[in-house]
């Protein structure tokens, strides 16, 4: 879709609710309180930009590894045909707020788009990203500066699990196995300031 026309969506979609404000509750009530689960979201037009690089292709499958309210993941499936996106996040309460944004998109938006898009399946499943199968992705954004590097080396040992060819784009994090060729790196920007994108493809 046109990324005027996705902007503008997007920006309806989320209006009048803070992930913030959920994020701060949802480490209170578990009491989750380390750094690896610090809330930031991306910004639509830096967010696209370093998607791009990652070249999807109509038909694949996109994960958002830390989908917070499903910033990342909508704006995936509102400018690329993937066939299936889905966004993993550990608090369930930022979870309900990706689905709730959903429901409306469902309602309000998919019935008017082509079929490409509104066929698209789309989910936002709670959980740990580590815990989950992320095999049939084609391309997986992880938005994970403060991730720890305990997670971060759990997290190699399973992107090292994906089909050659699919890539990976880290938000302030890099990755070293020889599993992943280098693609790109870029500055992006965030709703926080700016964090290093880089670009990997599973040899
Ligand atoms: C910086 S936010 C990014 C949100 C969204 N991807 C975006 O860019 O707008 C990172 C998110 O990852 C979640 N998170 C951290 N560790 C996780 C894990 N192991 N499994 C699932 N989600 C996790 C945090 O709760 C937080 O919501």
């Amino acid at each position: 879709m046109d990324i005027a026309r996705a902007q503008e969506i997007f920006e309806q979609l989320y209006s009048g609710f803070s992930g913030y404000d959920i994020a701060r509750h949802e480490k209170e009530r578990t009491g989750l309180q380390e750094a690896g689960t610090t809330y930031g979201e991306v910004v639509a037009p830096a967010f696209l930009d370093v998607l791009n690089e990652a070249a999807p292709q109509a038909g694949e499958v996109f994960f958002d590894l830390g989908s917070g309210t499903g910033k990342a993941t909508l704006l995936a499936a509102l400018t690329f045909p993937f066939s299936r996106v889905v966004g993993i996040e550990l608090f369930p309460g930022l979870g309900d707020a990706a689905r709730k944004v959903l429901a409306r998109y469902d309602a309000e938006v998919r019935p008017q788009l082509p079929a490409e898009y509104a066929q698209q399946r789309i989910e936002f499943i709670d959980g740990d990203f580590l815990e989950q199968d992320l095999s049939v992705a084609d391309v997986l954004f992880a938005h994970g500066t403060c991730y720890g590097q305990e997670t971060m080396e759990k997290l190699t040992h399973k992107l090292e699990e994906l089909r050659p060819g699919a890539r990976v784009i880290l938000a302030g994090q890099t990755i070293k196995t020889p599993a992943f060729a280098f693609v790109k790196m870029k500055v992006m920007r965030t709703d926080w300031g700016t964090a290093l994108a880089t670009v990997y493809r599973r040899q």
